[in-house]
């Protein structure tokens, strides 16, 4: 089973919704990151949290990778509109660094909408393989929902900036709502090129009641 990614975008269109205000938050973030890029977006969806953005700054180069092939169609197509010469959408797996290496260095890597639907592993992993990606001085900017109930993750990811050289330029934890955003900035020397697979996205559990375990 799949998660179906092009239904959980339209939450994006109703005002107000959780989506909605995390990305007025990322979008927000981005515009005080971005500089002369290039810029990479891992799982990028359908691209709204840069694309406008990147459509101030004509002259930056990016790399948006999106395994879904509507989502990234839509990508490519606002990109075209928006006449962004220097994006190029990759219908690719982001959790394979050659998908995106050549785009290294990056000035900043957006990792939104990943850390929640992967392992606690694959989360440490990934967090370690970004300086490699980075120019120095290199900016992360990254979402991780939270649950009802238990630990914050978002605090662990914070955790895993610092264990590998970020120091934290904003972290935004509204308290009516279960998105946090953070952006973290490279203050050690970027990495060794990355080698490996960064992560795969868990399969969806089923809803509860239907024999399946209880929904993560
Ligand atoms: C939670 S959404 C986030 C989309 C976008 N970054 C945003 O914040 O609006 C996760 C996205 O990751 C994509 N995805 C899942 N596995 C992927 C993979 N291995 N490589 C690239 N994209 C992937 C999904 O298709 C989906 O668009």
């Amino acid at each position: 089973m799949t998660k179906d990614w092009v239904r959980w975008h339209r939450d994006y269109e109703t005002p107000g919704s959780s989506l909605a205000r995390r990305l007025t938050v990322v979008q927000d973030y981005l515009g005080r990151a971005l500089g002369e890029g290039p810029l990479i977006s891992l799982c990028a969806g359908d691209g709204r949290d840069v694309l406008p953005e990147l459509a101030r700054r004509r002259s930056v180069r990016a790399v948006l990778v999106e395994l879904d092939p509507e989502l990234s169609r839509r990508a490519r197509t606002t990109a075209a509109e928006l006449g962004l010469t220097g994006v190029d959408v990759r219908t690719a797996d982001a959790g394979d660094a050659t998908n995106y290496r050549d785009a290294a260095p990056a000035q900043v890597v957006m990792a939104c909408g990943v850390f929640g639907n992967i392992s606690e592993t694959d989360v440490r992993r990934t967090v370690a393989a970004l300086p490699s990606l980075l120019e120095p001085g290199g900016i992360v900017i990254w979402t991780r929902g939270r649950g009802d109930s238990g630990a914050d993750p978002s605090d662990a990811v914070r955790g895993l900036f610092a264990e590998n050289g970020f120091e934290e330029m904003a972290f935004a934890r509204p308290a009516d709502a279960r998105f946090r955003v953070g952006m973290h900035r490279l203050v050690t020397e970027p990495g060794p090129p990355v080698a490996g697979r960064l992560f795969a996205f868990r399969a969806p559990q089923p809803p509860p009641g239907r024999g399946g375990r209880v929904a993560r």
